[in-house]
């Protein structure tokens, strides 16, 4: 298998310094819309701790510090990404470079996981879905938003498409593929909807 991690790696320390400020689709357009709609989603929910896989450059902890007071926590793979969001001094955030495959948290440590717009990224999505899963606490949520579709479509990007492509780009699925992934991972899905286009969130609770 090509190594999805290093191409990743790769592409997004070379976005990190312009991925905010660039707002098109290959930067951070569908990003900002999919952490709107979780930000959003989660306003009214209590919670003391929440983490975001593939946190990016912290746009997503940016707009929860300002809804509601907890703990904070982001991992990402790419040092440049994570170079960007702990400049930011973003007060009661801690950001951390690391696999999604591999997170360096206890059991049972989260109320709540976040993902936007990086799982199409992990080589081993189910491995990710259960990484989540083992750091959330019981009856936790696992938020994911990322853009995909099924079908043929899926087919010739999974097969041919992202083969061909040099971004770590690397499974994509839709909606309801994410969430027959959740409930083979064990959560009960409670929330699922298309935000925009091939925009989806899919919200996981953890049994
Ligand atoms: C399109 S950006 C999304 C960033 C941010 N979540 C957002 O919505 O703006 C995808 C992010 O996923 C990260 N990523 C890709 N593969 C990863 C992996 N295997 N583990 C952790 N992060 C990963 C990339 O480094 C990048 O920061």
């Amino acid at each position: 298998m090509k190594d999805y991690e290093a191409l990743s790696k790769k592409h997004f320390d070379g976005q990190a310094a312009e991925y905010d400020q660039r707002d098109t689709y290959y930067y951070s357009r569908n990003g900002k819309i999919s952490c709107r709609d979780i930000a959003g989603q989660i306003k009214n929910l209590t919670y003391e701790s929440l983490l975001d896989v593939g946190c990016g450059t912290g746009f997503l902890i940016e707009l929860l510090i300002k809804q509601r007071p907890a703990r904070y926590y982001g991992a990402d793979l790419s040092d440049e990404m994570i170079r960007v969001a702990k400049e930011k001094q973003i007060d009661g955030a801690e950001f951390v470079v690391s696999s999604a495959d591999k997170l360096p948290y206890p059991d049972e440590t989260f109320d709540i996981v976040t993902c936007s717009q990086s799982f199409h990224h992990y080589p081993y999505p189910e491995k990710a879905m259960l990484e989540a899963k083992r750091v959330l606490k019981s009856g936790g949520l696992y938020i994911l938003s990322d853009t995909g579709i099924g079908g043929v479509g899926g087919w010739i990007d999974n097969h041919i498409l992202f083969k061909l492509m040099k971004s770590g780009d690397c499974h994509t699925t839709n909606r309801k593929g994410i969430e027959k992934m959740m409930e083979a991972a064990g959560f009960t899905v409670t929330d699922s909807r298309q935000v925009k286009g091939m925009i989806y969130t899919v919200t996981g609770k953890k049994n």
